[in-house]
């Protein structure tokens, strides 16, 4: 744990770490409302409430994979909220890329996923308000690390993969979130000072939706379908529907669309 945040300026610099808990995002709220400081560090080995967006939970099996949450504070003027799970995910695909030589892509609106489209990693971001007044944003981030195909379960091994199944090889899970971290650090001061505009270009240049046709589900339960342009400078997907009609959405699950 140690090595791991020893290549970072203020990124982790203070940490606790959990044998269990039930999520990273507790703890970090919990640490945050005592007075945690900015860029504070959250790792556990085994979650027993993982949670993921839109009320899901997320695997967290102790002993395989990366668990953890920043504590950042955001500054008085600052990009869209909606646009921090691009910045986390471009930062942890540039890690992995950079460091593991893995072939992975960014998916809007928070996963990082392999070049089949199985995810590898997930984001999840959370806001609020410290008694001060102070906004927070809790930045959770999951990565399957050392996870074989035979330890996914069976609902998720269409739709999930590890660095260990795209490498071939184990990695040792404390390097690869001294990687993360040292990316992360970069990115937010990037978007914290403003400079949204790279954020995005990065996000581009790994957006693995854009220009396969998609089909978005909406939390309401309404189905669009479409071909992804992009995301726009608030965070949301464009698709360009049947019809030739472009329209933005700020949230929704989406899936390339194959044949059926
Ligand atoms: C998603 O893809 O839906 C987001 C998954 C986020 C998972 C991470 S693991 C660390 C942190 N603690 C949690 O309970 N969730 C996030």
């Amino acid at each position: 744990m140690e090595a791991a945040v020893q290549q970072t300026r203020w990124l982790g610099k203070a940490w606790k770490f959990f044998e269990v808990t039930t999520s990273t995002q507790d703890e970090a709220k919990k640490w945050v409302q005592e007075g945690a400081p900015h860029g504070a560090l959250v790792v556990a080995e085994e979650q027993i409430q993982g949670r993921g967006r839109l009320g899901r939970s997320w695997f967290s099996p102790p002993g395989k994979n990366l668990y953890f949450t920043v504590a950042l504070q955001l500054p008085s003027s600052s990009p869209p909220p909606d646009t921090l799970s691009l910045l986390a995910g471009v930062a942890v695909a540039e890690a992995l890329r950079s460091h593991f030589n893995a072939q992975v892509f960014v998916k809007w609106a928070n996963d990082v996923v392999g070049s089949d489209g199985r995810k590898l990693a997930g984001i999840l971001v959370e806001g609020f308000k410290d008694r001060s007044g102070t906004d927070w944003a809790l930045m959770g981030i999951g990565v399957n690390v050392n996870l074989t195909e035979d330890e996914l379960p069976d609902e998720l091994r269409e739709i999930a993969t590890s660095l260990q199944i795209l490498l071939g090889r184990q990695l040792e899970r404390f390097q690869v979130l001294g990687a993360i971290l040292v990316s992360l650090e970069a990115w937010w001061e990037d978007w914290a000072k403003g400079r949204l505009e790279r954020v995005l270009k990065a996000f581009d240049a790994l957006d693995w939706l854009k220009g396969k046709l998609v089909r978005l589900n909406l939390p309401d339960g309404t189905i669009f379908e479409g071909v992804a342009i992009g995301v726009t400078e608030k965070g949301h997907l464009r698709l360009r529907l049947s019809g030739g009609l472009e329209r933005n959405f700020p949230v929704g699950e989406a899936t390339v669309r194959t044949e059926e």
